[in-house]
């Protein structure tokens, strides 16, 4: 491949309040260290990246409709949309990119609804429980399944 890897980056419902959100929880981190970081990675790496975060359905939804025009993979954070949105998981599905679910707390060992996501069966995977570090870590696994996938066809 010759060319960069594009990869959309979504963060869900609350976490722009990240840094002073429930921080035993999810950290002391805000969504800017978070994001400088997901950039900083994206240029190492030499990805190209756009990254938002948004509170409604809606918009998310439409973040994904528009990644079929410019990316090749999309990591998302679904908030906690995870639990219970249909209409992400098929709009996920529907755009068919390979997409990589990222949590940064561990939702398997929290309250019960949160171990189940309607989510993660439209994603190739999913990293939870690892911070900030499972964005990185997501773009890496997109990053080399893309350009396999790439250097497959050629
Ligand atoms: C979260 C986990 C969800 O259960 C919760 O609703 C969030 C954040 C996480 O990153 O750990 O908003 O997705």
């Amino acid at each position: 491949m010759n060319r960069q890897v594009r990869i959309s980056v979504i963060h869900g419902p609350s976490l722009n309040l990240l840094g002073t959100r429930e921080p035993t929880i999810y950290g002391s981190q805000s969504l800017t260290d978070i994001d400088a970081r997901i950039k900083a990675h994206a240029e190492l790496r030499h990805i190209t990246v756009r990254v938002c975060q948004h509170n409604d359905e809606g918009h998310i939804i439409e973040t994904i409709h528009e990644a079929r025009n410019w990316a090749d993979g999309i990591v998302i954070n679904p908030g906690a949309y995870t639990h219970y949105s249909y209409a992400i998981r098929d709009a996920l599905a529907a755009v068919g990119l390979p997409v990589v679910e990222v949590h940064l707390s561990n939702i398997h060992a929290r309250e019960e609804f949160r171990s189940r996501s309607v989510t993660a069966p439209a994603a190739v995977g999913q990293i939870s429980g690892l911070g900030a570090h499972g964005y990185l870590l997501a773009m890496d696994a997109l990053q080399e399944r893309i350009e396999l996938a790439t250097n497959e066809s050629d």
